[in-house]
């Protein structure tokens, strides 16, 4: 089998990025599997890593193939400033000029959506409000389990430790037990839980969304 290689992000690796995040972004499952465009979601899910702070971002390569990525913010409030007031605006301009809204499955995962304000403009003290940092990671299917997600994370905690941050958080879906398993064995702890809500087929799903945090 090929070695697996550690690295910073580079623009070249961006489509394929984009394209595991994607792949992976529903608990290790595709987004579509709630989510129907994919443009669309690879720019809320990585467009503030890839273009704003690509410094924090490192990723898994075998043979040529992206297996791999760990996206970090080292500074939570800019993201929030950033997402806020730079991306959001032109992702809905874009969503709008590719039908997405008009999309009846997209308006039921929006109206529960909507349910989640509290996640975003109350709760977001202890996350997007704080200068703290946060962190999303991915892995192949096929390359889990093999240790390359420990070695992501430890490359990423060594750029944090240098950053002046003093915490770094990820939130994990609760029924997620694969990534609740594997973030408390590298020593984060659960700091808060957060009822959500996702429509999936027409259904609204209620979960906590936990935010798992550990101390840099
Ligand atoms: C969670 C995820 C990142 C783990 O990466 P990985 O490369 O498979 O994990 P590793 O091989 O480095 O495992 C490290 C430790 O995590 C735990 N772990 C990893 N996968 C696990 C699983 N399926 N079940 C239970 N524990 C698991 C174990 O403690 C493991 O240590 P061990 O090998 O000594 O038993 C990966 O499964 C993934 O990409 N999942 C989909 C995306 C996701 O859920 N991301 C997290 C939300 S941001």
């Amino acid at each position: 089998m090929n070695k697996i290689n550690i690295r910073p992000y580079k623009a070249e690796d961006r489509a394929a990025l984009r394209t595991l995040c994607c792949d992976v972004s529903d608990r290790g499952g595709p987004i579509e599997n709630f989510f129907p465009d994919r443009e669309v979601a690879a720019d809320l899910l990585t467009k503030y890593y890839t273009d704003y702070e690509p410094e924090s971002t490192f990723v898994a390569l075998c043979g040529g193939r992206l297996v791999g990525y760990t996206n970090g913010c080292m500074d939570n409030r800019r993201y929030g400033l950033v997402m806020f007031w730079l991306l959001t605006p032109a992702l809905v301009v874009k969503a709008f000029k590719r039908g997405v809204f008009f999309r009846p499955e997209v308006r039921r995962l929006l109206g529960g959506m909507l349910k989640n304000w509290r996640r975003i403009f109350v709760w977001r003290k202890s996350s997007f409000h704080s200068h703290q940092g946060h962190l999303h990671i991915g892995i192949a299917a096929d390359f889990r389990g093999q240790q390359v997600g420990r070695n992501l994370l430890k490359t990423l905690l060594g750029h944090a430790a240098g950053s002046g941050i003093t915490g770094l958080a990820a939130s994990v879906h609760d029924a997620n037990q694969s990534a609740r398993t594997f973030f408390e064995a590298q020593g984060f702890t659960v700091r808060e839980r957060y009822p959500m809500v996702l429509v999936r087929d027409g259904k609204e799903e209620h979960y906590h969304s936990l935010l798992y945090v550990k101390t840099i």
